[in-house]
């Protein structure tokens, strides 16, 4: 397995990780069996990188996983990076919002606590949350701090907030077809020397070969009414996923193998974080690391992805 430091840092990640929002009612994975035969596999395959986030399934996407580290004996040799949403930033909810994150997790120290999004209707002064974040790293309950969710604008302010710590990481959405955090968030990330987080690397399924044009199901999940999977929108992926294919074959690689690859290529900063449903998902996903497509094939898909357009405007 191929490794990254986490930003200015000392942790050394996967460089592909395990996303474990699936463990909850959006993705489906609700049984606590077969959330811990994913994080099992995970280990097994060289993965030392779990995220997860307090709202995913309001806590039991903290709770399987941390159960499943603890019954495993594996907390030791992991990372895990969880979030408090955007809601919990007051100086008060930091903290009690951690202390909850623990005991969801089963453990006293939290490697890397994301602010989950920027408060968004709560008021909360930047400087209030990221100086709080910053003391619970002096108390050793956190180890670092990481963004999610957030523009340079917010990124440079929030870092201006801390005195002894700096943020190692922003956690953002990036696939081979919605690529805009490369026009400035990667760039910033590159030249201050933080990490991004790839969530949604494989475009939520999307880039992974199993749906096609005439094979959409009505999704009952998260991805009920998503845009990625309006016809006029996955009409442009499925053209990259025809490329994928053809990139894979050449390898002995999957399309999703592949597309996760191309994003690893794309800058040292990332490391990508796919969420899988089963252990088989989960083994198929670290196939995209140890590995270079070539030159050419990267071009090619640098290129037919450039074309694509995902509009949000689907209603
Ligand atoms: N910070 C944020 O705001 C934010 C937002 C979203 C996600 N995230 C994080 O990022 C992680 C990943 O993002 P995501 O879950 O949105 O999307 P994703 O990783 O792009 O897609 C995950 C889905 O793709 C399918 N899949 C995964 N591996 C596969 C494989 N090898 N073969 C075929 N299908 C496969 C599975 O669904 P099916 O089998 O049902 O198709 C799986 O649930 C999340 O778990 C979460 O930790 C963070």
């Amino acid at each position: 397995m191929e490794f990254r430091y986490l930003g200015v840092s000392d942790l050394k990640v996967s460089v592909v990780g395990l996303g474990t929002w699936q463990f909850s009612e959006s993705w489906g994975v609700t049984n606590y069996e077969d959330a811990k035969k994913i994080v099992e596999k995970a280990i097994d395959v060289g993965i030392n990188l779990f995220d997860t986030a307090a709202v995913y399934g309001r806590g039991m996407s903290e709770t399987f996983l941390g159960r499943a580290l603890k019954e495993l004996g594996a907390r030791e040799d992991v990372i895990v990076a969880t979030k408090l949403p955007g809601e919990f930033l007051s100086r008060h909810d930091v903290f009690k919002g951690t202390k909850r994150c623990l005991e969801r997790l089963g453990t006293d120290y939290i490697d890397l606590m994301q602010v989950h999004w920027p408060p968004l209707w709560n008021n909360f002064p930047t400087c209030e949350y990221m100086r709080a974040l910053e003391e619970l790293v002096h108390q050793g309950v956190i180890r670092y701090i990481g963004l999610s969710d957030f523009p340079v604008e917010l990124m440079d302010s929030a870092w201006a907030c801390l005195s002894t710590e700096d943020p190692v990481s922003n956690q953002v959405r990036y696939n081979l077809v919605e690529r805009d955090a490369e026009k400035e968030i990667i760039p910033y990330a590159e030249a201050n020397g933080w990490s991004i987080l790839a969530w949604s690397p494989l475009a939520k399924g999307a880039l992974t070969g199993k749906y096609t044009p005439d094979n959409l199901p009505e999704f009952k999940d998260v991805r009920a009414g998503s845009a990625l999977f309006h016809p006029d929108n996955f009409r442009q992926v499925y053209e990259v996923v025809k490329l994928l294919r053809e990139v894979g074959e050449r390898h002995g690689k999957t399309p999703g193998q592949v597309a996760l690859n191309w994003l690893i290529m794309a800058s040292d900063t990332i490391v990508v974080i796919p969420g899988a449903k089963t252990p088989e998902q989960v083994e198929e996903n670290v196939g995209a690391a140890d590995w270079r497509m070539t030159f050419d094939e990267w071009l090619a898909l640098e290129e037919a992805s450039s074309k694509v357009r995902i509009s949000n405007v689907v209603w």
